[in-house]
């Protein structure tokens, strides 16, 4: 197992679409493994596999904030939508930046575990914004993509502007 670096926005592997899972061996787990440690490492929620740069459909979850509950989705795919509300959302890909989007907060979601089984499963509340932000990942969008384009407009200056000025500052070290 490892810690990967998380790739952060706009790195064009963010907003590209993940490929299907065929393969369900040693390298697919080692993959899950490296998810989790990564996840656990950066505090968040959940992640997915083109996060740390490989696109497979792949997402990982535990929402348990004590690391006691990992979910492991492959190929995962939603079935049915309900209960929809505005929630907050924030992304390890997109730091410092918080925002309301409109998600479902219940949710029918069909996947496959590391070793190809098939399972079905309903997942409410935070499971339930947390499974449909990274299937989003899986299909190369970003939770900012539910935003205006002028709030994406702004979000994408701000960040620019912070990168320029972490550049500046290894420039003069
Ligand atoms: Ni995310």
């Amino acid at each position: 197992m490892a810690v990967r670096p998380i790739l952060e926005y706009p790195d064009p592997r963010l907003s590209t679409s993940s490929a299907p899972v065929t393969m369900f061996d040693a390298e697919l787990q080692r993959l899950v493994d490296d998810l989790l440690e990564t996840l656990y490492a950066a505090g968040g929620i959940g992640l997915s596999a083109p996060q740390i740069g490989d696109l497979r459909r792949v997402a990982v979850m535990d929402v348990s904030g004590e690391a006691s509950a990992p979910q492991v989705y492959v190929n995962p795919e939603v079935q049915s939508r309900s209960a929809w509300g505005l929630v907050e959302e924030s992304c390890l890909s997109v730091p410092g930046v918080v925002a309301n989007v409109i998600r479902a907060t219940k949710v029918r979601v069909r996947a496959q575990d590391p070793a190809g089984e098939s399972f079905e499963r309903e997942v409410e509340a935070m499971n339930a914004v947390c499974v449909q932000h990274e299937l989003d990942h899986l299909n190369g969008k970003l939770f900012i993509d539910h935003l205006s384009p002028f709030r994406r407009w702004r979000i994408r200056s701000r960040l620019k502007a912070a990168a320029r000025a972490a550049d500046e500052r290894r420039d003069v070290a």
